[in-house]
């Protein structure tokens, strides 16, 4: 594999407020990937939603008490969880908009609030098509990322299927006409990497919900971006990991 361009750690799914999760083992999840990063080539936090479990003021400042103290460059958005009892208004006075972008000399990547109030279901909507396809435009010959919290494609091992983006039809069809690289999200609470036609789309697990699926713990994932290739490797919440998978990756 050739020199690094990127990395990328991909946390999600964190869940601030349900029994058993607690701002210090948060803490101590960042710590371990700051230490990491220290002698990483460009590293970058990437959280894909549901820092929280309701949505509310004091689990949003729990996370908030963390991840905003983080020194390395991050893109934070939102997720199902985090915009229940309209948790959104809190979350952009926290954490900014609820959509960002981010470009480097090497990667451009546009983070999409995928969540509505109350609902659980993902949606991205039509009047972001435009803007998506003109960011991704302006990116020519860098890593084109699209971050959401709400899965494109179902997942193995999950269970029966509800949550699927509503359009997630329109939204592949945006993200492969514009030569998105690879798609980022989590809510499923499983590592899983698909490859549709020249785009990779991965899904990462939870970092601490007790919510896992089958034999699956808790976990985040180092994306590692090298010139036309990209890397998944698990980071358990024990400290041990595991290369999970690899593949091409178009610019
Ligand atoms: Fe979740
Ligand atoms: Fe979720």
């Amino acid at each position: 594999m050739s020199e690094p361009l990127a990395t990328i750690f991909h946390v999600s799914d964190i869940h601030i407020g349900e029994a058993g999760v607690t701002v210090k083992d948060l803490k101590k999840a960042i710590s371990s990937i700051e230490e990491t990063a220290a002698s990483s080539p460009s590293p970058i936090l990437l959280v894909t939603g549901d820092l929280t479990t309701e949505g509310l003021r004091e689990e949003y400042e729990g996370a908030a008490s963390v991840l905003n103290e983080v020194t390395i460059p991050k893109v934070i958005i939102p997720g199902n969880h985090d915009e229940r009892n309209y948790g959104s208004v809190i979350f952009e006075e926290l954490f900014g908009d609820r959509f960002k972008t981010f470009e480097s000399d090497q990667l451009a990547i546009f983070a999409a609030d995928s969540a509505e109030p109350d609902n659980d279901s993902g949606h991205v909507g039509r009047v972001k098509y435009n803007e998506i396809r003109d960011f991704f435009n302006q990116a020519k010959n860098k890593v084109k990322i699209f971050a959401l919290h709400h899965h494109l494609i179902a997942v193995p091992h999950t269970g029966r299927e509800h949550n699927v983006v509503e359009d997630a039809g329109d939204v592949l069809g945006v993200l492969d006409g514009a030569r998105c690289s690879l798609v980022l999200n989590g809510h499923r609470h499983v590592p899983w990497m698909w490859r549709l036609g020249e785009m990779v789309l991965y899904n990462t697990g939870t970092l601490l919900s007790r919510r896992v699926r089958g034999a699956m713990t808790q976990l985040h994932t180092r994306v590692v971006l090298s010139p036309e290739q990209v890397s998944f490797t698990l980071c358990y919440k024990n400290g041990k990991e595991r290369l999970f998978a690899e593949s091409p990756l178009r610019i």
